[in-house]
């Protein structure tokens, strides 16, 4: 039986990700198009903004990178030219994320420069493209993790000793409950991704099928 206070934070949560992520007729920047808080803040929030780099308390070399501004200041965003912004520089010449841990995707390289190219702009509110029909893990778990946790917990010190880049360990962790656990910051568990926003309600329906499935690599 759920505690109601459980309950009320859930259903706060599935509110607040379902207004969060409702169309605004004006600003709608269309599914096909970047948009900075569902596809260019997430990569910074789980590959740059980690405790000990470039979040708001570490800020290391003065370079924050944890919401628009910050970003746009400290990571020297120049609208329109990818190659004359620093941070994305450091990234695609392979200086950032530094030894250690894990590089950028070529997806996630491709997406910020296409970003920068097309004026870096402040895109927030952006319809969501997640269908929680969807739930296979190369099409959905995978993705997720990826764009979310990965920055984080790959490489040779993954944070907290948890490996998330590959279907066994991920598995692994859905099997310990630390999962689900982590992404609905359920105790045990803290809540994840650390310093991130939450994880949309049909992202956490996506991963909840697949454990439910059996947590196949499919
Ligand atoms: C910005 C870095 C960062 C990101 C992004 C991140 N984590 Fe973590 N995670 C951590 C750190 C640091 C710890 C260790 C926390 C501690 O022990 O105090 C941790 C611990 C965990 C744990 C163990 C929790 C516990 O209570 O033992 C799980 C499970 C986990 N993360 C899952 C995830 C998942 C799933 C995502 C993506 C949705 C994610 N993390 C994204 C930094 C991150």
């Amino acid at each position: 039986m759920m505690k109601p206070v459980y309950l009320a934070i859930l259903s706060a949560a599935i509110w607040a990700s379902a207004c969060t992520h409702a169309k605004d007729p004006i600003n709608d920047p269309g599914t096909n198009d970047i948009c900075f808080e569902r596809d260019v803040l997430p990569i910074f929030q789980s590959n740059c903004a980690m405790s000990g780099c470039h979040d708001a308390a570490t800020r290391a070399d003065g370079v924050q990178l944890t919401d628009y501004s910050s970003i746009m200041n400290t990571g020297d965003v120049k609208p329109g030219k990818p190659m004359d912004s620093d941070v994305y520089e450091e990234i695609v010449e392979g200086k950032m994320p530094p030894y250690g841990y894990s590089k950028l995707t070529q997806t996630q390289i491709d997406l910020l420069n296409k970003w920068i190219s097309e004026g870096a702009k402040n895109g927030v509110d952006c319809p969501s493209t997640c269908d929680s029909n969807t739930f296979t893990y190369s099409g959905a778990v995978s993705k997720i993790m990826t764009q979310r946790c990965v920055g984080c917990h790959s490489g040779s010190n993954p944070s907290g000793g948890i490996d998330l880049s590959s279907h066994a360990a991920v598995k692994a962790q859905a099997a310990r409950g630390a999962l689900m656990g982590s992404i609905l910051g359920k105790a045990p568990w803290k809540f994840m991704p650390q310093g991130g926003a939450a994880l949309s309600s049909c992202e956490v329906a996506q991963i909840r099928k697949w454990i439910d499935a059996g947590s196949p690599n499919d």
